[in-house]
């Protein structure tokens, strides 16, 4: 079990890296929207686990879509890792978590990791670079990095890299991270919740599996060779649920002998098998977003009765930085929101 003075650091680690912390904020995926839906489990979703929204009964649904970024400037067109954090509303107080973003496998292993993570991985300075130094990196065979957006003065790219070259677990994450890009809609991105979490069956079966979200309208980015478009992502998703709700499949990756249980940087086999558990229906972009959005706490470790964590250090981790985040941010009127 991770304490809370490791909690404590875990965010702090986090807010040391930010330009300006923001008081009452999530110090990352800061700027986010809170929606309504409904979830509707498939039929075979009840053979695979118990928990009650794979019932097959319609289930209200919150959901906070965000950018990964931590502070307040809204820069929907950056490159950058999306999230979807999904509360179940089943019956009874707390409701079922799922927390996913559009990077397909994590970057670090465990808190050490962090930890090294946090202190290579510093903002640092980043300028356009000189057409030459672009014609030296292509004849090394190396991409050169993207010019800078309009007021991006500092980041973590460089840093991110370093570690990355230092640690072989860490490059799929990193590298995926570096060409992600930015969606079209929150609602034309896949999101993946990484970890590795056990279902059991009505038979007692227990699997191991991944979930992840995948978007009916198809995944869609924009043109990363135009200029960033800032703050479209909130009126894209209002106005397209005002014409017609958007919808997301949710895929279940049942692991096999061999496959990484507790290990967030390792893929398992494109050949598993994937079953569709359900179909989210996004129905309204919410009108009060301090209430559906902002104030709500998600947390991966929060799960209905039928779904149980790995031993996923990175999952074990996310309890209580989660938590101490939430009271970081307003405390307990917040409890169990
Ligand atoms: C040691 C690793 C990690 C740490 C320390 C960490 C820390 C945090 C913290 C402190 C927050 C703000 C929570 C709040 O105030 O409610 C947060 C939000 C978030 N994290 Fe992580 N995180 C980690 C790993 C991950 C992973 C692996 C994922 C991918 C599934 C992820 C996805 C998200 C998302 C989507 C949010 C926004 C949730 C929301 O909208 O409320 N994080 N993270």
């Amino acid at each position: 079990m991770v304490d809370t003075s490791t909690a404590k650091q875990l965010v702090q680690a986090i807010i040391d890296n930010l330009e300006q912390p923001v008081p009452g904020r999530r110090p990352v995926h800061t700027i986010g929207v809170g929606v309504k839906g409904e979830f509707v489990a498939s039929d075979v979703a009840c053979t695979y686990c118990i928990a009650e929204h794979f019932n097959g009964k319609p289930v209200r649904v919150s959901v906070r879509f965000s950018n990964g970024l931590g502070g307040v400037n809204q820069h929907d067109g950056w490159s950058d890792v999306r999230g979807m954090a999904t509360r179940f509303h089943i019956s009874g107080e707390r409701g079922s978590d799922l927390i996913a973003t559009t990077l397909g496998e994590f970057f670090v292993r465990n808190v050490d990791d962090f930890f090294e993570f946090s202190k290579i991985a510093k903002r640092e300075k980043y300028e356009r670079r000189p057409w030459w130094r672009k014609v030296w990196d292509l004849l090394q065979l190396k991409i050169p990095p993207r010019n800078p957006y309009p007021d991006e003065t500092k980041n973590v790219d460089e840093g991110a890299l370093r570690y990355a070259n230092r640690h072989r677990f860490a490059q799929l994450g990193i590298f995926q991270v570096g060409l992600i890009g930015a969606p079209e809609s929150y609602a034309r991105a896949s999101y993946h919740a990484v970890h590795t979490f056990w279902v059991t069956a009505p038979d007692g079966v227990r699997r191991p599996v991944r979930f992840s979200w995948q978007p009916v309208a198809g995944v869609r980015n924009t043109d990363p060779k135009a200029v960033p478009r800032d703050r479209y992502l909130f009126d894209e998703l209002r106005d397209r649920l005002q014409r017609w709700p958007a919808r997301f499949m949710l895929m279940m990756t049942i692991g096999e002998e061999g496959d990484a249980l507790d290990d967030p940087t390792k893929p398992w086999p494109g050949t598993r098998i994937r079953v569709v558990m359900g179909t989210l229906t996004l129905l309204k972009v919410s009108e009060d977003q301090e209430a559906d959005g902002e104030r709500i706490s998600f947390n991966p470790n929060r799960l209905a009765p039928g779904i149980e964590v790995s031993n996923d250090p990175i999952l074990e981790a996310r309890l209580g930085a989660y938590e101490v985040s939430r009271e970081m941010r307003g405390g307990c009127p917040f409890k169990w929101r």
